[in-house]
């Protein structure tokens, strides 16, 4: 998910176990190239950002439309496609990424809404098990979209029973942007993207409008 404006990138190095972040800009080179592009210096070639590390599907791949299996292993291959998974998040400027989007179709979810971009969080076999009365109305946007906001309705808050990456079950109660982005990236393991809440009218338009970029990448 995209969608608010938390854009730094991160250091690369250190996402591999995701334990160990990287604070200080002075010492960390890939922090010193977001505050160099922050202040609209120019990049040099070496120094611009590095490509996300997985491959994210872009709509309307019917790849995204997959629905995902749970998770029954909690191995290092898991562990390995997490850190992957945050990497090319942090990378891309996302705040949620679910594995369909790089094309795994298992129930793992990452995300970080943090402004500070070091509170990464992994979601195993999400499931809610309570959600609010209340719903709400908020712009969103998707890394599988790119350049695509709309607003879609979701329940305010909800609780959610996740797995860690070592099999420990609790349970998550999120507000706000947790409790959207959670519900967004549910809905990729389910093969649901935001924009088929929107009218067929709409989507049809985005439709078009990815279908030409992506006709113009490929040139
Ligand atoms: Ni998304």
């Amino acid at each position: 998910m995209t969608g608010l404006p938390y854009k730094k990138r991160r250091c690369a190095r250190d996402m591999v176990y995701f334990s160990n972040y990287c604070t200080d800009r002075g010492w960390c080179g890939a922090a010193q190239r977001v505050a160099r592009s922050q202040t609209g210096e120019n990049m040099a070639p070496e120094i611009a950002p590095a490509m996300p590390l997985l491959t994210i599907l872009q709509y309307p791949d019917p790849r995204l439309h997959t629905v995902a299996r749970p998770v029954s292993a909690f191995d290092d291959r898991l562990r390995q496609l997490a850190a992957d998974m945050l990497e090319t998040m942090y990378e891309s400027g996302g705040i949620g990424l679910a594995a369909t989007q790089v094309d795994v179709h298992e129930r793992l979810i990452v995300m970080d809404i943090s402004k500070e971009r070091n509170q990464p969080l992994v979601l195993v076999n999400p499931e809610i098990v309570w959600s609010s009365e209340a719903r709400k109305l908020n712009e969103e946007g998707c890394l599988s979209v790119p350049g695509v906001f709309d607003r879609v309705e979701r329940f305010e808050s909800v609780h959610v029973r996740v797995w860690d990456l070592d099999g420990k079950a609790r349970t998550i109660e999120a507000q706000d942007v947790m409790a959207i982005c959670i519900q967004h990236e549910m809905d990729h393991l389910l093969g649901k993207v935001f924009v088929e809440y929107l009218s067929l009218l709409k989507r049809d338009r985005i439709k078009k409008k990815m279908r030409k970029a992506q006709r113009e990448d490929a040139h």
